[in-house]
């Protein structure tokens, strides 16, 4: 087969000890098999990350940009590219069934391309029965490997290469946290940095904990130095990703606390905003309430998955949390932070959900009164103990119920949309207007989205801006001189 290389340049001796040594080393073996077939082909080899799910994804699909791009690959918008990669989700059914429904496409591309790869990654491949039906009926997959060794992508990179069937590997957990690898940011001005990985919570709904593994926290002095990086980098926003930044540094060898680590990254110079995600309810601390109110960093936003507003479900969710101590956390949040925005998550239909139920989260709804919430319907995820319930909720009864969730939440969200109107506020201005090249758009602390007539030498600047009306969930505004 065409793409098949094998120079045999690997020089088993010479490879590096230290696995991040290693991966260099590996992309300099990939750097020359791509230089080779770029020169057979007569073009550069383009490449396209498409992203599913959740802003762990969207970092990582970050980190195989750096590689790509580090091993001569040059990136292309379309995915008619020489190599394509799908980082996946599992989170909910409908994030499966849609990579199904593309790998179609991509099979005719490839029939055009001989040079052409595909490579499918993240949350949806540490599930074995995905594997085995990838094996079966899309044999022109390339390559395939799971959440816990993203790290050895160029490694993978040359085992596809100097393969002609599938190259798969799939680890079941990791210890392991690999530091110094190329990364390409998306975003010049802001940036994720992974704080933590995997989570221990077991959601009895939730298939995270079993395809991203075992919590575990980076050591504090290697986020601090990442960030003072991006800082002297250009950015000036970081946001610190986990599954549950609450529990940060709890496996630590040197045990530290996430509003410890907050206040760490409160110091560093040059560095004007900080978001996180996702809390946990059962874990966010007074500590960490303390630390929001006396930060002048951290943005006024949290996002607070309820999941559900009963008691009885949430304790069948194993949630660790009741109605009552989130509400009461919502109060003792908004008395130390007033102007803080709240977003939730929140599933509709969990086995065994009445109407009872049902109101109670319209309930929690009603008296928080979120800015804004991603609602979504169960979804079985094989494997988690919810899925095994004989109570499941019917389909009718569940799409009754979120369409009359989603109206409530809308509802409320335009009536709060629109509350800082009037305002002059710092606003990040993150790019230009997709609609009208004349506005540029940017973010305020809480999160809302402004737009604003400017031009591109705004763009990752924080600015003053009078908000002079809002439209909808935005707001247009100008510059305040
Ligand atoms: N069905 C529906 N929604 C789910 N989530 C997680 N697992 C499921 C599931 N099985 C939602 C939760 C979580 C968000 C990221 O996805 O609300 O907070
Ligand atoms: Fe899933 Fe719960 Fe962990 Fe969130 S905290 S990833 S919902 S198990």
């Amino acid at each position: 087969m065409k793409k098949k290389m094998n120079l045999n340049i690997i020089d088993k001796k010479q490879i590096p000890q230290s696995e991040s040594e290693r991966q260099y080393y590996f992309m300099d073996i990939a750097k020359e098999y791509v230089s080779q077939l770029a020169a057979q082909k007569g073009s550069a080899l383009t490449f396209h990350v498409t992203t599913f799910g959740c802003q762990m994804n969207a970092r990582d699909s970050e980190k195989l940009v750096g590689i790509l791009e580090r091993i001569g690959y040059v990136e292309t918008e379309t995915e008619e590219a020489d190599f394509v990669i799908y980082n996946t989700c599992t989170v909910r059914e409908n994030a499966n069934n849609k990579v199904y429904g593309r790998l179609g496409a991509l099979c005719n591309y490839k029939k055009k391309n001989q040079y052409m790869l595909i490579g499918l990654c993240g949350c949806m491949m540490q599930e074995p029965a995905v594997v085995e039906k990838l094996k079966e009926s899309y044999r022109f997959v390339d390559l395939i490997f799971g959440t816990h060794n993203i790290y050895k992508f160029a490694e993978l990179i040359v085992t596809a290469l100097e393969s002609d069937s599938m190259t798969i590997d799939i680890w079941k957990d990791t210890e392991q946290i690999v530091e110094d690898l190329p990364v390409e940011r998306k975003y010049a001005f802001k940036s994720g940095v992974n704080i933590m990985f995997g989570c221990n919570n077991f959601c009895s709904y939730c298939i995270v904990p079993y395809v991203r593994g075992r919590e575990r926290s980076r050591e504090p002095k290697e986020i601090i130095r990442e960030i003072e990086n991006l800082v002297a980098d250009g950015v000036v926003e970081v946001m610190l990703l986990g599954q549950n930044v609450n529990s940060y540094g709890k496996n630590l060898e040197e045990p530290m606390t996430f509003a410890e680590l907050l206040a760490e990254i409160e110091k560093i110079e040059g560095l004007e905003r900080i978001r996180f995600m996702t809390s946990h309810p059962k874990d966010l601390s007074d500590e960490l309430i303390e630390v929001m109110k006396h930060s002048r960093k951290i943005c006024r936003h949290l996002h607070l998955p309820l999941q559900s507003g009963s008691s009885r479900i949430l304790a069948a969710m194993n949630r660790r949390y009741d109605k009552e101590h989130y509400l009461a956390l919502v109060e003792k949040l908004r008395a130390s932070v007033p102007d803080i925005a709240l977003t939730t998550d929140i599933i509709v239909g969990f086995p065994g959900e009445t109407e009872e139920d049902f109101e109670e989260t319209l309930d929690v709804v009603r008296k928080v009164r979120y800015d804004s919430a991603f609602t979504f319907i169960y979804s079985k995820r094989t494997g988690t103990p919810a899925a095994s319930r004989e109570d499941q909720v019917p389909e009718e009864i569940i799409k009754e119920r979120f369409d009359r969730l989603l109206a409530e939440v809308q509802q409320i969200a335009a009536e709060k949309a629109g509350k800082l109107t009037g305002q002059v506020q710092p606003v990040l201005i993150e790019e230009i207007n997709a609609q009208d090249d004349g506005l540029v758009t940017g973010r305020l602390s809480n999160n809302s989205v402004v737009h604003l007539p400017g031009t591109a030498e705004l763009i990752g600047k924080i600015v003053d801006v009078r908000l002079k009306e809002c439209r909808g969930f935005y707001y247009l505004g100008e510059l305040e001189k």
